[in-house]
């Protein structure tokens, strides 16, 4: 038995999309177990392009079975979207499986995402706007629809009617908008419904099956472990579990069952929408890293705010997720920089820090105590040795593995599945 989570260490986007393309050539099953299509993951296979929002990474291989997980929230039309489009693209999309938990994206979760993230003004979370909060909203409170409510007509009907009652009074009376129809969301999803009807599956039961049978299993995270809505910077986070315990809800799988957890982390920082970064660069290397690391939203083309890498957010990951290997992505970005910082703790209130700290005031008030190293000016998107990399960038890989006692066992230099240095087995 061997199961990996693989998860975003920092503020999402970290480039999992390619540890998991790399990962899942091992893997039996590839599991995405929370978030929707809030999330992008690009994959660079074979020379080809891949964006991919829903759907997990593992699809790209053929024989690998893919499946959506319980903690995921689906949004039938994006999911059938991307379906077309891999199937455009030549892809065969045959095994893959939807949990019969998971909940639904509707409509008005995605007009009163847009809605309340409008009504906030300057206090807004810069949501993707794509429905996620309020579909994990409506799961907590008891009144989501399911995917097995989805495909059960008559549950659908019932469910969509009462809820539409309630969320039109909001869209009305609060927001002062038009009411949605309910025969015409009726008639849009009933037929979503018999297109998926196929793919949904006991999820939980599948992946348990293939484990006890020896298989190999990843668990692919999205987002990254500062959007986590208990451990993240909160309220700038997202709806649902980022971390590596939230495997364990999103795909019915016990913690016991895990052997290890892969964290990606860039080797600089970014972060899209609000909040606070202490390492955020406002100036021309901000913007030298944003170009050369091609640093705009995969989901909606949102330019990224960067910075230098922060090994307290590192250190946080690794205590809230157990991590056991950091996949080190984007290492060529750093190429050319005459020297690069490392942030080792944050200066607050006339004392330094080592700790995340938990308050999002006192985050924000954190002024960077920062390690300055040698940079290298060589390109390495050819290096596929550890040895062969310049020393000031080994230096600077077995600085982030000191400050964070984390083997860096994979380093991505450059998107293509074969620019990988591989310094130890994962599977
Ligand atoms: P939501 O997930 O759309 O509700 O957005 C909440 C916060 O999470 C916002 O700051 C988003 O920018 C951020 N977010 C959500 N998904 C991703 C992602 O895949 N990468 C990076 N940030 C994300």
């Amino acid at each position: 038995m061997a199961s990996v989570v693989l998860i975003g260490t920092q503020w999402g986007d970290e480039g999992k999309g390619k540890v998991t393309d790399f990962l899942a050539e091992k893997a039996d099953l590839v599991v995405r177990y929370q978030g929707g299509n809030n999330a992008g993951h690009t994959v660079v296979a074979k020379g080809e392009e891949f964006k991919l929002h829903l759907i997990p990474s593992g699809i790209l291989y053929e024989d690998k079975t893919c499946v959506i997980g319980n903690g995921v929230v689906v949004d039938p039309k994006v999911l059938l979207e991307e379906l077309a489009y891999l199937s455009e693209r030549k892809v065969k999309t045959g095994k893959l499986l939807i949990s019969s938990n998971a909940h639904v994206i509707m409509p008005y979760h995605r007009i009163l995402d847009a809605l309340e993230e409008d009504s906030r003004g300057e206090h807004k979370i810069g949501t993707t706007k794509r429905g996620i909060g309020p579909a994990y909203m409506d799961k907590t409170l008891r009144i989501g629809i399911r995917i097995m409510d989805l495909i059960d007509d008559e549950e659908f009907a019932g469910k969509l009617r009462r809820n539409l009652q309630d969320k039109n009074n909001l869209l009305i009376k609060v927001y002062g908008v038009e009411p949605l129809d309910y025969d015409t969301i009726y008639q849009e999803y009933s037929g979503y419904a018999q297109k998926i009807r196929s793919l949904v599956a006991d999820s939980s039961l599948i992946i348990d099956e293939s484990l006890k049978a020896g298989e190999k299993v990843l668990f692919e995270g999205a987002q990254g472990t500062l959007l986590d809505l208990d451990h993240g910077t909160y309220p700038y986070v997202t709806s649902s579990h980022p971390i590596a315990g939230g495997a364990c809800i999103g795909a019915g799988v016990g913690p016991t069952r895990i052997n290890r957890v892969v964290g990606v982390i860039k080797a600089y920082t970014t972060r899209v929408g609000e909040g606070p970064f202490p390492t955020e660069l406002a100036d021309e290397t901000g913007e030298l890293m944003r170009q050369n690391g091609h640093e705009f939203g995969t989901t909606t083309g949102r330019a990224r705010r960067c910075g230098w890498f922060d090994a307290v957010i590192a250190r946080y990951a690794v205590r809230v997720s157990g991590i056991s290997d950091f996949a080190l992505m984007k290492l060529d970005v750093l190429s050319g920089f005459e020297k690069i910082k490392i942030c080792v703790g944050y200066r607050v209130n006339n004392e330094v820090i080592y700790e995340f700290p938990q308050s999002q005031k006192i985050f924000k008030a954190c002024e960077p105590v920062y390690e300055v190293i040698e940079g290298w000016q060589e390109d390495i998107t050819g290096v596929t040795h550890f040895e062969d990399l310049p020393k000031a960038a080994q230096d600077y890989v077995r600085r982030i593995e000191q400050l964070t006692e984390t083997q860096v066992t994979l380093i991505a230099v450059g998107p293509g599945r074969e620019q990988t240095i591989v310094r130890g087995e994962i599977f």
